[in-house]
């Protein structure tokens, strides 16, 4: 098994973490307090109680529904800030040289606060990263996709002048899977691709549903990644073709436990992907809710896979740059 000092001193890139679910309970409750917030009242009541809570969800629901009630508490650019900021002193300490970094302004605008809020708060963070840590970086914006499609069409418009000036460089689709397959959302792929020839395009599929709602997100939406996608194994077809295609995998290892998606990491496909010349990244998804970030996750495939030696950990970096939506300079600097 290869040393922990060795998966620190990897550059990483963070393909699938989610900024809200950065969300650590010891910055929670302090914004309870400065923005005046009344929580639940079946809230756990201390940052000892909620990471009690936090050990286990029952599934993807279960904890959508306490990362909801935690984006309450954020609610001026100074709350989008720290709570961006935290996360990248955090992820620095563990190697993170790149990172594309999901929101959902919907969690925001349906209680009154603006796009601009959420994004200017989070793309300062961003800039004070590449700053201080050298760390490049890119904004996401997710859709909800259990809000009604024709109201992410009018989150789009609010988005507009972001995704034009480029701010906002991906979209991205996600919250509650099965429910509400990728088919929902094609207008809104349209639209948002349509204000910036140069937007990217992600969606979560194949977390909890099918393989089918993988080969759907790349139809229908027109992806050119996959976050989640691990249900893809059981589809061989589609395996040959995220490996033809070079169609990159967020994987989140310690989210699909704790999701209990699977019941070990061990689990996971990743033996296949490889086998298999599919792309695949490891990330946090929501490391304040998930039990670790980047490097935390890397150690947690290192133990469960460990025969894997230093060249396949490379071969796996080195995916994870090659797969990154980083101007090709910085990828060169970052091979
Ligand atoms: N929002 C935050 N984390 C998520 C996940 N793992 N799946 C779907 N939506 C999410
Ligand atoms: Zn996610």
């Amino acid at each position: 098994m290869v040393s922990a000092e060795f998966l620190q001193e990897l550059p990483k890139c963070e393909h699938h973490l989610h900024l809200e679910g950065t969300l650590e309970p010891d910055l929670l409750f302090p914004l309870v307090k400065r923005n005046n917030i009344t929580l639940p009242d079946d809230f756990p009541k201390s940052v000892e109680e909620l990471n009690e809570k936090y050990k286990q969800f029952r599934d993807l629901q279960d904890f959508l529904d306490y990362y909801y009630t935690g984006t309450n508490v954020l609610i001026k650019e100074q709350d989008f800030f720290d709570l961006a900021w935290a996360y990248f002193q955090k992820a620095h300490k563990q190697g993170l040289v790149h990172a594309e970094v999901f929101y959902d302004p919907q969690s925001h605008t349906s209680r009154g606060i603006s796009i601009e809020t959420v994004t200017k708060g989070f793309q300062r963070a961003c800039d004070k990263a590449l700053i201080e840590f050298k760390i490049t970086s890119k904004l996401i914006m997710c859709l909800l996709r259990h809000i009604e499609p024709e109201e992410c069409l009018k989150t789009i418009e609010e988005a507009t002048p972001f995704i034009k000036d480029g701010t906002i460089s991906a979209l991205g689709l996600d919250s509650a899977e099965k429910p509400f397959p990728p088919n929902l959302f094609v207008e809104c792929y349209q639209k948002a691709s349509s204000l910036n020839e140069n937007l990217r395009l992600t969606a979560h599929a194949g977390e909890e549903g099918t393989a089918q709602y993988v080969s759907d997100a790349l139809d229908l939406l027109q992806v050119t990644r996959i976050d989640h996608g691990i249900n893809s194994q059981y589809d061989d077809e589609l395996l040959d073709r995220l490996a033809r295609d070079q169609i990159l995998l967020t994987i989140c290892p310690l989210s699909n436990v704790k999701l209990q998606v699977v019941q070990s990491v061990s689990e996971l496909p990743l033996q296949k992907f490889l086998d298999r010349n599919v792309p695949f990244s490891l990330n946090s998804d929501d490391p304040a809710y998930f039990g670790g970030y980047i490097l935390e996750n890397y150690v947690q495939v290192s133990k469960d896979f460990p025969h894997w030696d230093h060249k396949t950990w490379g071969r796996i970096a080195k995916n994870a740059i090659n797969g990154s939506w980083c101007e090709n300079k910085r990828k060169n600097d970052l091979l």
